[in-house]
């Protein structure tokens, strides 16, 4: 069994990760914690509260940061052509109630419950890396204490989403994530070179809402605004991105790996680019040094892992 914490900003494809964890019989979901990016924070920890209320699920959820680290860092508009003014399509989820919040800010419920299960805990972040930054910040004792992190972001053989350089996830707070990769934990990165690849065709998600039950249908509804949005960047249908770094934890025998220290640009027209330096070739001392060597994926089945998500939802 699992037990995971999933920090995330739900958000289209974020809520098909949610259903996953929330379906899977190999997972405990202990905590959901929100953050800003898809949506305002606000929005983002509504949604996921709806989702608690609506799926019944009982893990506390809790919101989060409402901005970057660097509060200087240029704020930036919220992704609407992806995920919809409410970050969930805009197709009337507003009007379904939503479970209480947990009163801890995000950072501090991550804190408790790696602290309360030593050793045990996953932590899947599919967001700006924010509420990791700032539990690491506040409790530098939980790098020690979690089994990994595994998280949507990056892009390290092809170009970013928001920049030729950047991915989403890493743009939004560039120092965050260069201060989760370079902390003493294990962390995967399942970025786009593999969740690009992910494509649930039109006709898979529609099956999915005939076969999945309400909340299936749900998601297949709110993703509809998401699909059409990647029309011509993608063979028809919707990429899965944070379904993938779920997947992952479940499934890791259908991705394929490399490892090396991994730092993230802050400043300049690359900034929230990620670069891995690759273990075994002798680059002379720099920026690399004395940073953890963590793992990033560089190859996916995409069809196993369609499969996976199909099963479980
Ligand atoms: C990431 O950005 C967000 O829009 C998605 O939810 C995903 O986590 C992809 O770059
Ligand atoms: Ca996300």
């Amino acid at each position: 069994m699992h037990k995971v914490i999933f920090d995330t900003d739900p958000g289209v494809d974020d809520a098909l990760a949610l259903l996953y964890l929330h379906r899977h019989p190999g997972i405990e979901l202990r905590a959901v914690t929100t953050v800003f990016g898809n949506a305002a924070a606000h929005q983002t920890a509504r949604n996921a509260a709806m989702f608690k209320h609506v799926w019944g699920f009982s893990a506390p959820v809790a919101m989060g940061a409402e901005g970057p680290l660097n509060p200087s860092r240029r704020n930036e508009d919220w992704p609407v052509a992806i995920h919809g003014q409410d970050g969930l399509g805009d197709i009337g989820l507003g009007q379904a109630g939503a479970a209480p919040l947990d009163p801890r800010p995000a950072h501090r419920l991550i804190v408790d419950e790696i602290r309360a299960c030593p050793g045990e805990i996953t932590l899947i972040a599919v967001g700006r890396m924010t509420n990791l930054a700032l539990a690491l910040q506040e409790a530098p004792d939980i790098a020690q204490k979690v089994r990994q992190v595994v998280l949507m972001g990056g892009a390290f053989g092809r170009h970013g989403n928001v920049t030729p350089a950047a991915e989403a996830n890493i743009w939004g707070d560039p120092e965050a994530a260069d201060a989760v990769f370079g902390a003493g934990w294990p962390v995967v990165a399942v970025g786009l070179d593999v969740t690009m690849q992910v494509v649930m065709t039109r006709a898979g998600l529609d099956a999915l809402g005939v076969s999945g039950g309400t909340p299936a249908r749900m998601v297949r509804d709110l993703s509809q605004g998401y699909v059409r949005f990647y029309e011509g960047l993608v063979p028809d249908g919707m990429v899965v991105h944070d379904a993938c770094a779920c997947v992952f934890v479940t499934d890791p025998q259908l991705f394929g790996t490399r490892r090396g220290a991994v730092r993230v640009l802050t400043e300049g027209i690359g900034a929230g680019m990620t670069v891995l330096r690759p273990e075994g070739i002798p680059f002379p001392p720099g920026a690399w040094d004395g940073i953890p060597v963590q793992t990033i994926c560089d190859r996916v089945d995409a069809a196993g892992v369609l499969g996976r998500i199909a099963a479980v939802v």
